[in-house]
């Protein structure tokens, strides 16, 4: 099965000009790793129904910004399901994340045709500013950082998506200003 991507999504080209719009957001502050009360407090709302793993998993996820690892046997025990069962949904939809991620996810696209356009000299220029690799988080917790595959904008590769904005034919100098606009 595929994945499946609940965000929306503007396309911007490389001049700004073309746009469409999907949405999506992300809060996050990590919280105190022992106070999980809210993870139980969500699972005694939800409890007995059907269906109530990914519902749980959205709640917990809207209110900490991830799954905290010690939610998950909580979770387990809580809608009896097995720890595995929780780790298999969370990997199939990518909308759940197993750590704290930063205020502004930047997804580098390494589709096809991205790749053809260069999309690994400005994955080199996104490493070397944010001085993290791909799939962490920077320390201030600004940007997370991410590859992924083809982000539907193939006519605008190579292809950035920040939050919920693609950013197309971006080069290594351009890289630098797209992080500008995200600065806090
Ligand atoms: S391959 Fe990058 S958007 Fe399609």
């Amino acid at each position: 099965m595929k994945k499946e991507q609940t965000t929306k999504r503007s396309v911007q080209g490389g001049n700004g000009k073309t746009r469409k719009k999907v949405a999506k957001k992300r809060k996050r502050k990590a919280p105190e790793a022992a106070d999980l009360t809210i993870v139980d407090e969500i699972i005694g709302r939800h409890q007995g129904a059907e269906g109530a793993l990914i519902p749980v998993l959205q709640e917990v996820q809207g209110h900490y910004g991830y799954i905290p690892e010690g939610a998950v046997p909580r979770i387990a025990e809580g809608l009896k399901v097995y720890p595995s069962s929780i780790y298999g949904v969370m990997t199939f939809y990518s909308q759940f994340n197993l750590k704290p991620m930063g205020k502004n996810i930047i997804r580098v696209c390494c589709g096809t045709a991205c790749h053809v356009k260069g999309a690994e000299r400005v994955s080199s220029k996104f490493k070397e500013i944010l001085k993290v690799p791909m799939g962490e988080t920077t320390e201030d917790r600004n940007f997370t950082l991410e590859q992924v595959a083809c982000i539907g904008a193939c006519s605008l590769a190579p292809a950035v998506m920040v939050n919920d904005e693609v950013h197309g034919k971006v080069t290594p100098d351009e890289a630098v200003k797209i992080l500008d606009q995200y600065k806090s």
